[in-house]
């Protein structure tokens, strides 16, 4: 990875459709799959392995990793996963990479997965382990990375600590997530430049949420700060169904834009990224994109008979 390209992980199928109200059919999600894929996307998080009661979106979490095997071999697709049980859905399915999810502070792991931070911790170390056993990557979220809906501003040394820890467990990736979109560029920096201290900031990625507008400009300072991987979602879509106040991710479309314009690539294409945001569109029924959408359907006019 050269320092100028930037690694973007879509979690448009996963982070963004599992808030979505209306059901999206296997076949659905593979296609946006593929059309992510190829607008030249190379990693996504296409679903998690959780309980389907408590996320009925990502119950076909088997069937489509099962498919995403079968279509698109070299894709790296990821799973979430909460607990072992999440693991072993997600072996069981073939899936190749996994993400482990550790929130900052007490009330949003309780909420989330239903555990006090420190069990969440162990069970994270002890889900990593497991999974680098069976040969799978790994990436582990410290999610609420910056404040939490429940408990307000989270404590940095928390954060730089569990990231450390999920370091220390093998995490071949650590995804900084502000889940609630609640960071502003001068508490990115001042975040990235504490955890680069005690980590290697190529495993650090960033995961924004555009909740207030900011998620482009954090993206910028995460970049300033050296970091080179991110989360986006296609579209914008996304949003924690257990986070309140939590708005869509980061649009891809808006990071590959600004990335272009400043000097760095991604190997993404817009006009393909269009066509993937038309077809989440198609299935969703609602207008959907970041806050680059506009300008870039004007210049791209992209096919809306995608399908
Ligand atoms: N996948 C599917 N089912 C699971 C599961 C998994 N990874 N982990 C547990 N379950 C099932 C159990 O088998 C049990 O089923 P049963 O009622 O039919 O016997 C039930 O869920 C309860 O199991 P338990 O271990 O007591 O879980 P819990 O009720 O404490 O819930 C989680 C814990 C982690 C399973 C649940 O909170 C969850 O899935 N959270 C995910 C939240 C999420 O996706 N957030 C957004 C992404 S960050
Ligand atoms: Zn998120």
């Amino acid at each position: 990875m050269s320092l100028d390209t930037l690694i973007i992980t879509d979690v448009a199928p996963r982070d963004g459709l599992q808030n979505q109200q209306i059901p999206v059919s296997t076949s659905a999600k593979l296609r946006l799959i593929q059309l992510l894929h190829e607008a030249g996307v190379t990693s996504i998080e296409a679903t998690s392995f959780v309980s389907p009661k408590a996320v009925p979106q990502m119950a076909d979490a088997t069937e489509l990793m099962g498919e995403i095997n079968r279509h698109l071999p070299h894709l790296r697709a990821s799973a979430l996963i909460p607990n072992r049980k999440g693991l072993e859905r997600a072996h069981a399915a073939g899936a190749r990479e996994v993400a482990v999810v550790l929130s900052a502070t007490q009330t949003m792991n309780q909420k989330n997965i239903n555990m006090d931070l420190v069990t969440a911790t162990k069970i994270c170390e002890e889900t990593l382990h497991a999974a680098q056993a069976l040969g799978l990557r790994t990436r582990a979220y410290v999610a609420v990375a910056f404040d939490c809906p429940f408990e307000g501003p989270t404590n940095l040394d928390t954060v730089v600590a569990l990231a450390e820890r999920m370091h220390q467990a093998g995490a071949e990736e650590i995804v900084i997530a502000d889940t609630i979109g609640s960071a502003s560029p001068g508490m990115v920096k001042n975040h990235f430049e504490r955890l680069a201290s005690v980590l290697p900031i190529k495993k650090l990625a960033a995961h924004f949420h555009d909740t207030r507008g900011m998620a482009t400009a954090n993206a910028w300072a995460a970049i300033q700060a050296g970091v080179r991987r991110f989360d986006a979602s296609a579209g914008g879509i996304g949003g924690c169904p257990f986070a309140p106040g939590a708005a869509g991710n980061a649009a891809t479309e808006d990071l590959v834009l600004m990335a272009e314009r400043s000097g760095l690539t991604t190997d993404i294409s817009l006009p393909g990224l269009l066509k993937a945001v038309d077809y989440a569109e198609s299935q969703l029924g609602r207008t959907l994109g970041g806050r680059s959408i506009a300008w870039l359907r004007r210049q791209y006019a992209a096919d809306k008979t995608a399908s």
